[in-house]
């Protein structure tokens, strides 16, 4: 029998405020059946694609994104919050809900030769990763596939990446409550 990951991801209700429920990875993480079985399913699903790097969101993008990355045997590309990385970077803000954000890469690291997988723990209204994936195809690599643990399919951020021509991957949705 396949290993249900859903029921290893944790909910807290009202965190970080009233009426969020938290859907909470550290559970899944601290299982290590679990933990590798959500690597495996993202690497073995993109497999075939010529993918030469994974592509991961900080913070917790990071924690599945590596897995990826030494389980397909390509390198891994952190995509991190702004100040964060020492070299030349380029950069692109999203919106919050509170307010602008922006995300790095470092500059002249991908280029038009290049296939990446993005790799997130969760979509919900698909900002960071919009914005990840636009980051992404602007060093001219091909930026065509994500991957998810966990997807909020309610708040939209799935249609929305499909709608820019990405082919998604989740491994657990959460609809309604
Ligand atoms: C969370 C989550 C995703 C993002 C999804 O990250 O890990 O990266 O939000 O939300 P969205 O689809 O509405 O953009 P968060 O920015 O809370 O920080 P963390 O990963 O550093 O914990
Ligand atoms: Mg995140």
């Amino acid at each position: 029998m396949s290993l249900d990951l859903k029921s290893l991801v944790r909910t807290i209700p009202d965190y970080p405020k009233k009426g969020i429920l938290f859907r909470d990875i550290t559970t899944l993480i601290e299982d290590p059946q679990g933990f590798r079985e959500s690597v495996k399913r993202i690497s073995e699903a993109h497999a075939d694609l010529g993918i030469t790097h994974v592509a991961g969101i900080e913070a917790r993008g990071f924690i599945f994104g590596a897995g990826v990355a030494i389980e397909m045997g390509v390198g891994f590309v952190p995509i991190r919050k702004r100040g964060k990385l020492p070299g030349e970077t380029i950069g692109q803000n999203y919106v919050l809900e509170y307010g602008v954000d922006t995300i790095e890469i470092h500059a002249n690291v991908l280029n038009s030769h290049h296939k990446v997988l993005l790799v997130d723990d969760l979509i919900a209204t698909g900002g960071t990763a919009i914005a990840a994936i636009g980051l992404l195809r602007r060093t001219g690599a091909q930026a065509d596939h994500a991957a998810f643990v966990i997807d909020l399919p309610d708040l939209g951020g799935a249609d929305k990446l499909r709608s820019e021509s990405v082919q998604i991957q989740a491994l657990i949705d959460f609809a309604g409550h």
